[in-house]
């Protein structure tokens, strides 16, 4: 019984599961990593990976019937969304009863379909979020070892100045100045130098072609060209595609024995196996590992799991929002759809907020001013197990989510009274509405550090056993999560490979 048998499991291959198998590589440890989509890698029929945003095909949505844009509308009409077969496309909408959540499926995860947006925390926020973990150790080394090989890099200042791809950007700064507040420029994944060549003609376009959200074609250091490249180099590491996790049991020996199941990008099963291994690390995500877990936990498969398991959800305080400008103040037909700013008022007492000013690459002059605001909501999720179902449901009400709403308009009424200008009421939805409170992009917690596992991922009440992603964190980081996944993940592995793995 057991199966085939691997050293070291890692599920997943968003941010830290990539981590995790880079350097289980690298200390010499055969590691499978089995990842539920594709590998991202094989043109189209139209000679691209990816069908990017303006005409989405069936390869920008995981098994969906219509494509589920976060702007469904404009002017109230659905002008964004196209009916495509189902298939194992690369971005998911996970749509629980109040809440909605943007993932990204295939190698790499949600690197394939984020905004690159690479943001180190406020040293005082995270020492808030996580006081248990050391942040001198964090900020000397984890993060910028996270830094470097994520490959972040910045925009070169007097080219946004200069670049019509960023005007949308100038003008938010401008109205964000008149009301007393600063912008900060934000790091990035993306190729800036690729971008230029972009603007200059010389090299196909990607960010300055709209594409972000449903993959980009060219540009973005996703982690299939950072981490993952590094990772199948050591020569240890494999990645089974369109193989997804389904259940976890302990065996007498120790082992975990994982049941998986194989389908192709059509969704037919083609196999159903058993894989088994010493060391299981989780890096499905906040949704992914902490379904696994409750699953286990629930059908008594890994009866021992805290209660903790599925506690302390939160969308870190993820808000969408637009301004309408005036008709003398247009935000560019071209737009690139890689943020490169963000208005910082964190250090607001009363409303803490650091806003994106996200692009609205459509093509045509919108004056709209876009933002996702990030803020600081208490409120947070609990994942339930539901048997009929199978799966993971979501309790978080939109009354929850009341807070991040009120924070983002104490901002953001602040710039339209020193513009005179108004809210876009046309963009999320058929009704009248000026916050998106339905829907997140920044999915964190449900097996928290500290508390469904020990200080370093280990998951409590069992051995060998780890949860390396956007799970541990308590719902809220308060910028773009993802350098703060990987730090983290790089803090825990180093750890669990020195005391765990490798320790005889
Ligand atoms: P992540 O979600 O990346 O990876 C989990 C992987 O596990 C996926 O590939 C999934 O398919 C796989 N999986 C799940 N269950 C499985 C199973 N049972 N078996 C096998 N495989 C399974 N962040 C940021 O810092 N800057 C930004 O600009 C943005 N922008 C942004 C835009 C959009 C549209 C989205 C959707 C998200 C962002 N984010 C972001 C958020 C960021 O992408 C996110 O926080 C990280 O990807 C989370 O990393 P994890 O390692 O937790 O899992």
């Amino acid at each position: 019984a057991g199966g085939t048998f691997v050293p070291a499991v890692v599920i997943g291959t968003g941010y830290g599961a990539a981590v995790s198998a880079l350097r289980l590589g690298e200390a010499g440890v055969s590691t499978l990593m089995l990842e539920m989509g594709q590998l991202w890698n094989q043109p189209g029929p139209d000679g691209n990976v990816f069908s990017g945003m303006l005409k989405p095909d069936k390869r920008s949505s995981w098994f969906k019937t219509r494509t589920e844009a976060p702007l469904g509308s404009f002017l109230w009409l659905d002008l964004a969304n196209r009916d495509i077969d189902p298939y194992a496309g690369v971005l998911d909408r996970v749509n629980f009863d109040q809440m909605s959540v943007y993932v990204g499926r295939g190698v790499g995860g949600g690197s394939l379909v984020n905004g690159g947006m690479a943001v180190t925390p406020r040293r005082s926020y995270f020492e808030e979020v996580l006081p248990q973990v050391d942040a001198a150790e964090m900020y000397d080394r984890y993060f910028p070892r996270a830094n470097s090989t994520l490959r972040v890099g910045n925009i070169d200042k007097k080219w946004f100045e200069e670049t019509e791809w960023y005007k949308f950007a100038r003008v938010s700064r401008e109205q964000a100045s008149k009301a007393g507040l600063s912008t900060t420029f934000v790091p990035n994944v993306y190729d800036w130098e690729y971008m230029k060549r972009e603007a200059e003609g010389s090299v196909p376009k990607s960010a300055l072609d709209a594409e972000v959200i449903y993959g980009n074609n060219h540009g973005k250091v996703s982690l299939d060209k950072s981490y993952l490249a590094a990772a199948l180099g050591t020569g240890k590491v494999t990645i089974e595609t369109l193989h997804q996790v389904k259940t976890i049991r302990q065996q007498k020996d120790g082992n975990y024995l994982l049941t998986v199941e194989q389908k192709d990008a059509d969704g037919k099963l083609l196999a159903t196996k058993e894989i088994s291994c010493r060391h299981l690390f989780l890096g499905a995500g906040s949704l992914g590992s902490t379904e696994l877990l409750l699953r286990a936990r629930e059908t008594g498969t890994l009866p021992n799991l805290s209660s903790e398991v599925g506690a302390g959800w939160g969308p870190n305080g993820n808000i969408m929002t637009a301004r309408a400008n005036h008709m003398w103040n247009p935000t560019g037909t071209k737009q690139s759809s890689i943020p490169a700013l963000g208005i910082d008022d964190w250090d607001n007492p009363d409303a803490p907020v650091f806003a994106e000013i996200a692009p609205m690459p459509a093509g045509l002059e919108t004056w709209v001013s876009l933002y996702l605001a990030i803020t600081k909501n208490p409120q947070r999720g609990t994942f339930v197990y539901n048997a009929a179902k199978d799966r993971a449901d979501l309790r978080w009400t939109r009354e929850q989510n009341a807070p991040a709403v009120a924070a983002a308009k104490s901002l953001f009424d602040r710039i339209n009274k020193a513009n005179t200008t108004i809210y876009r009421y046309d963009l999320f939805g058929k009704q009248l509405k000026a916050f998106a409170d339905d829907f997140c992009y920044h999915p964190l917690g449900g097996a928290v550090l500290g508390k469904a596992t020990d200080n370093y991922g280990r998951v409590n009440g069992y051995k060998n056993l780890y949860v390396t992603d956007g799970a541990l964190i308590p719902g809220s980081i308060g910028v773009n999560p993802f350098v703060t996944i990987t730090a983290l993940a790089e803090r825990n592995i180093e750890r669990v490979i020195k005391q765990d793995v490798t320790a005889k």
